[in-house]
């Protein structure tokens, strides 16, 4: 591998959320990666910031080409341009303003829980109604419920759709999207796709841009795009908005405006055009890495706590683990997440995402970050079997 990702910058003390939020205690939590940026990006950010002036911009014809190629290479979607494209300020900006441009208050919007977090207070900000269509769970594997959604869809103004799914890790398949989109069209729902773990999918899981579904379908949609993610520079916040429809991208550049994020920092459109343009090889191998993480996750706790169930991963760097065997004999389930959560901080030092936090459908799972140096995770791994051991056992 050119590109070690074994090794990892110490983030302690650098004002990092992941960190430093929680000191003491080992992060395997909120979305972003321990690893340093592609050397492309970091480059292109030092040549930006030796000019030294860091003035109002413009967004360059440059931005837009970079994108359009990526997404036309690499994913098969054809036709990103500077027509269709709105930069902003990241993807909770964008499905925010993409939210306030479709609806009115009271609006239902429906969301696949458990569903990223951060979807339920742009529902909310937006003086809508959350309206929850939980994912189907088989002990194996989440899929859609289709009568649920065909149900509560005909109540619905709004899907907010995560593709691939934050936190359940599964990548949709076309024909998953296609009968989520007839069911859309059946009951005139709007579409909004946060497609923001587009890049990390693992083998035999190809991520389907929403946009390239037919174009009646991609006509009453937006999606919402960025590389922060894949590429690790989710603090330069940069994010783009996309509007097939030139009605539908009005509103939505009007909405942008109003609630104030069209315009990028300066490093924005420099990392995403290192990204997009020079950071292909290193994704290439992250992804490699990642699904190798994945593994060993996925064995290790097959091995030694087979208890819990771990979720397999088609997507995103975020693993799902049903961890219900840990519940003590007459101990709800309502609030075991948080529960849990707090007993591994305090016993072994661990910090994972409680799963609860994803919505009602969430409850008894955590939700664990594996974007971090191999020997890291398993440290992270070992301190999970003993806190869940010393919960269980703690009656
Ligand atoms: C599904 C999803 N959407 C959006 C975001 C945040 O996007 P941004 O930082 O660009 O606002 C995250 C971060 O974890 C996410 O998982």
């Amino acid at each position: 591998m050119k590109f070690n990702f074994d090794q990892s910058p110490d983030r302690r003390g650098t004002e990092s959320v992941k960190w430093d939020l929680y000191p003491g205690t080992l992060p395997l939590w909120v979305a972003d990666m321990d690893f340093k940026v592609a050397p492309a990006i970091q480059q292109a950010l030092q040549r930006r910031l030796e000019h030294g002036v860091f003035g109002y911009e413009l967004v360059p014809d440059s931005y837009f080409e970079a994108t359009g190629r990526w997404f036309a290479r690499r994913h098969g979607w054809e036709g990103i341009s500077k027509e269709n494209l709105i930069p902003t300020t990241g993807v909770i900006a964008a499905y925010s303003a993409a939210l306030k441009a479709t609806t009115q208050p009271g609006d239902k919007v429906l969301v696949m829980t458990p569903c990223y977090n951060a979807f339920f207070p742009a529902i909310e900000h937006n003086k809508c109604e959350q309206l929850d269509c939980p994912l189907s769970y088989n002990e194996k594997q989440y899929i859609i419920d289709w009568d649920l959604l065909e149900q509560k869809a005909a109540q619905a103004k709004v899907l907010l759709l995560c593709n691939p799914h934050n936190p359940v890790g599964r990548v949709w398949t076309r024909e998953e999207l296609l009968l989520t989109a007839g069911i859309c069209q059946r009951n005139n729902v709007f579409v909004i796709s946060d497609e923001i773990h587009c890049e990390l999918t693992y083998p035999g899981h190809d991520y389907t841009p929403w946009a390239t579904l037919p174009e009646e379908f991609v006509q009453n949609s937006v999606s919402c795009i960025s590389p922060t993610k894949a590429f690790n520079i989710a603090g330069i916040q940069i994010a783009n908005l996309f509007a097939a429809n030139p009605q539908v991208y009005k509103k939505m550049l009007e909405a942008l405006h109003k609630n104030q994020c069209a315009d990028i920092n300066v490093f924005g459109a420099t990392a995403l055009k290192a990204a997009y343009n020079e950071g292909e090889e290193w994704l290439d191998q992250l992804r490699d890495y990642l699904f190798h993480n994945a593994r060993t996750v996925a064995c290790f706790l097959e091995d030694e706590l087979p208890e819990v169930n771990v979720l397999p991963l088609e997507g995103t760097y975020l693993m799902w683990i049903d961890c219900r065997k840990a519940l003590k004999p007459n101990e709800p389930l309502e609030g075991f997440s948080e529960r849990f959560a707090k007993h591994l901080q305090e016993t072994v030092q661990l910090t994972l995402s409680p799963g609860s936090i994803y919505g009602k459908a969430g409850e008894g799972f955590m939700r664990v970050n594996i974007a971090c140096p191999r020997s890291r995770l398993l440290d992270g791994m070992q301190r999970f079997i003993v806190g869940f051991e010393s919960y269980k056992n703690n009656a």
